[in-house]
């Protein structure tokens, strides 16, 4: 049984065997010892990166399944637990010895059709270490990369086990010195999913916290712990026990029950991003080499680009969702949005509000949608045509308010709708509260789910499916946090996820000023976020309002390089890009899909500076732009302009904060200014408080 198990498990792995692996398997020589794992007398099995920095030791040592992990020879996971718990069979921890070991090593490329980086480097080794009780066994699947780890678990069919229900996930992830570790974090199982400020406390002071979660250590190493290729299971949100002991924990179903499954099933990878240094992070391509190859095939009609839309109007009270005066999504404004749009260069005009159900309490009411039939005002055909003649296509949009079975009894027709209009991306919405995703089950019953529970990691996943039939790009809001899916399906292509732009027109508090700067080491080492950058009109009410935009303008435009996302929304009212022509024309140029990406410099929380060369585009490629954020408080940066090319001239097209910037009182000082680079120069940029840098750099 053991060997049919390694084989099967192993078969998604190119082999390469390596000497990778001190073992000390004692007795463990045969299958057939395997069979009789009592006999065995253990024990540990250390795997490491290519590089040699990283070493996970996996063990039985305690009569269970544990693994620790080194960076540099110095722990950065101790002694940590393996296992899974189910309703049937109880826990398999407890006796649990490594009776097998298989190991692999890749180094490959894989391409990515859109991204941050065209070409990938998949260089890691492996191994599946079975554990077994006589009884029962599971495989843990470890690689280990340069830039971190990551495991999951297979388990076999066997017994005649079928339908399974975990009710715990045994991992844990213990902290050295919890109490000297700085981490930055939102907290799990809350009304507002993921949409929450960050706070910074010592890993000791978290209670239950979601992921990405990033870990400051003492000694300066930097981690974060996520997961990747989250399908068909719950979301781990982390849970500290004792001090230091964080514990997978696992959303549940309404009824309690974790994950509904059968054998023979793998978990999603539980990773650790591991780097000398905050930047390295940022740097990592940890997630996506863990998820699986694209399983949609040609996916050209997955279209990047930049889009504008009936949107902002209605988060600052300009406009209305529903019918009326003020109703956004008619025809004429579409049209109007549409011009405005190809003026710019941009792919497309979301409208969001055109169908029945806006007007009256559609908040906690996601049944009065209807995804097919629009606003009298709203010619859905006439916009789409319109579009046509000018190269602009219509974005859709879909609030489902939580309500996801009268969404899924729609889908087929409002899809159809869509692509029979020549749409090609969807924005969904899932607003309703945490824990309160509104299904009705098999038996006519209604029950209430969290986003992040397995049910609707399925529902999310549906929709991605369906669309992608229909040649489709999906991007979700208020959605299930990215694990780097869009690697396997890539028309999943930017998500919310986070608190994003719109807390600025209405949030109490809006965004602080180390917001953007925390976002860019959390919540986006998981994937693309559809912030939606660029608010021109920074205090509609004043600068004295509660809810205005808390930077620069120049740093709106710097979002645009930082954030990464391949659809990027101008998000503001035409008649505020009217106003500030030069700096708008940083966002006319600014692409969104890139050759490369480099996180240069930067700390959590504080400040981060990207550089990132276009792929194809007006430059062919040969562009490259850079972005810099900062916090509250101004510095000054000095950029090393050794990312670019070494035989190229380049004219530096520079946005910057002007000397009596800052974002309290004086947001829209700034200087658009020109100068010769190459890549031996070095650049000074300073930063107001709240403030930011962009910059073109047009290959001469
Ligand atoms: C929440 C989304 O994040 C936002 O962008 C959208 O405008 C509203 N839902 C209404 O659908
Ligand atoms: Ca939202």
């Amino acid at each position: 049984m053991n060997s049919t198990l390694l084989d099967s498990a192993d078969s998604v792995l190119h082999h390469k065997p390596r000497a990778i692996l001190s073992v000390l398997l004692g007795a463990l020589l045969s299958g057939a010892l395997c069979l009789t794992p009592s006999l065995v007398q253990a024990k540990q099995v250390t795997l490491n990166s290519p590089d040699n920095q990283i070493a996970v030791t996996i063990t039985d040592d305690n009569a269970r399944p544990q693994y620790q992990v080194s960076f540099n020879d110095k722990p950065v996971i101790n002694l940590s637990e393996l296992g899974l718990s189910f309703i049937s069979i109880g826990e398999l921890s407890d006796q649990f010895k490594l009776i097998n070991t298989k190991t692999n090593s890749v180094n490959s490329q894989w391409q990515q059709p859109w991204g941050e980086q065209q070409w990938m480097q998949d260089h890691h080794n492996g191994v599946i270490a079975t554990f077994s009780d006589g009884q029962y066994q599971f495989d843990v699947e470890f690689r280990a990369f340069n830039d971190g780890i990551g495991f999951r678990y297979h388990f076999p069919k066997q017994h005649q086990l079928t339908d399974l229900a975990i009710n715990r996930e045994l991992t844990t992830f213990a902290i050295p010195e919890p109490e000297k570790a700085t981490s930055w974090w939102i907290p799990a199982r809350g009304w507002n999913r993921y949409e929450y400020l960050y706070q910074k406390t010592p890993v000791l002071d978290i209670d239950r916290v979601h992921t990405p979660y990033t870990i400051k250590l003492d000694n300066g190493v930097h981690l974060s712990i996520h997961e990747a290729a989250l399908t068909d299971y719950a979301a781990m949100t982390l849970d500290q026990r004792r001090g230091g002991i964080l514990r997978a924990d696992l959303t549940p179903w309404s009824d309690g029950v974790k994950v509904k499954t059968q054998a023979p099933f793998s978990s999603p990878w539980r990773t650790i991003q591991i780097a000398p240094k905050a930047t390295g992070l940022l740097n990592s391509s940890l997630i996506l080499n863990l998820n699986e190859p694209n399983k949609l095939g040609d996916v050209s009609w997955v279209e990047p680009g930049k889009y504008a839309g009936i949107w902002w109007g209605m988060h600052i009270g300009e406009n209305t969702w529903g019918s009326g005066d003020k109703h956004g999504a008619t025809t004429s404004e579409t049209k109007r949005y549409m011009d405005f749009a190809a003026a710019s260069g941009f792919i497309g005009v979301l409208v969001e509000g055109w169908n029945l159900g806006w007007d009256g309490s559609w908040f906690h009411n996601g049944d009065v949608f209807s995804f097919t039939q629009s606003y009298d005002d709203f010619d859905i055909k006439a916009v789409a045509d319109y579009g046509k003649q000018l190269g602009v296509r219509l974005i859709g949009h879909h609030e489902t308010s939580g309500s996801v079975t009268n969404y899924r009894k729609q889908m087929d027709d409002a899809y159809d709708l869509y692509e029979k209009n020549g749409v090609t991306q969807i924005k969904t919405g899932y607003v309703a509260d945490g824990g309160d995703i509104k299904r009705v089950d098999e038996n006519g019953i209604v029950r209430h789910e969290w986003h992040d529970g397995q049910f609707m990691v399925n529902e999310y996943l549906h929709s991605i499916e369906q669309a992608a039939k229909r040649k489709i790009s999906i991007n979700t809001h208020e959605p299930i946090k990215d694990t780097g899916l869009r690697r396997t399906y890539p028309n999943w292509i930017s998500r919310e996820g986070a608190r994003g732009q719109e807390f600025n027109a209405w949030g109490t508090p809006p965004n602080n000023p180390s917001h953007t700067p925390t976002l860019a080491y959390t919540r986006m080492l998981a994937g693309p976020m559809d912030f939606t950058p660029g608010i021109f009109d920074l205090a509609p009410e004043g600068l004295d309002a509660v809810n205005r935009v808390q930077t620069t303008l120049m740093k709106q435009l710097a979002l645009y390089v930082v954030l990464y996302s391949p659809i990027q929304m101008a998000a503001d009212l035409p008649k505020n890009y009217a106003k500030y022509p030069d700096a708008f024309q940083f966002i006319k140029d600014v692409p969104t899909d890139w050759t490369t990406s480099i996180a240069l410099q930067g700390e959590v929380g504080e400040y981060v500076v990207f550089a990132r060369q276009e792929r194809g585009g007006v430059s062919d490629g040969r562009d490259w732009y850079l972005g810099a954020i900062t916090d509250d408080s101004q510095r000054t940066l000095t950029i090393d302009l050794d990312f670019l090319d070494k035989n190229t001239r380049y004219q530096a097209q520079i946005y910057r904060d002007g000397p009596d910037a800052n974002w309290q009182s004086n947001p829209y000082d700034y200087i658009v200014e020109t100068k010769h680079v190459t890549n031996a120069d070095k650049l000074e940029l300073p930063l107001a408080t709240s403030g930011g840098a962009a910059i073109r750099f047009k290959a001469l």
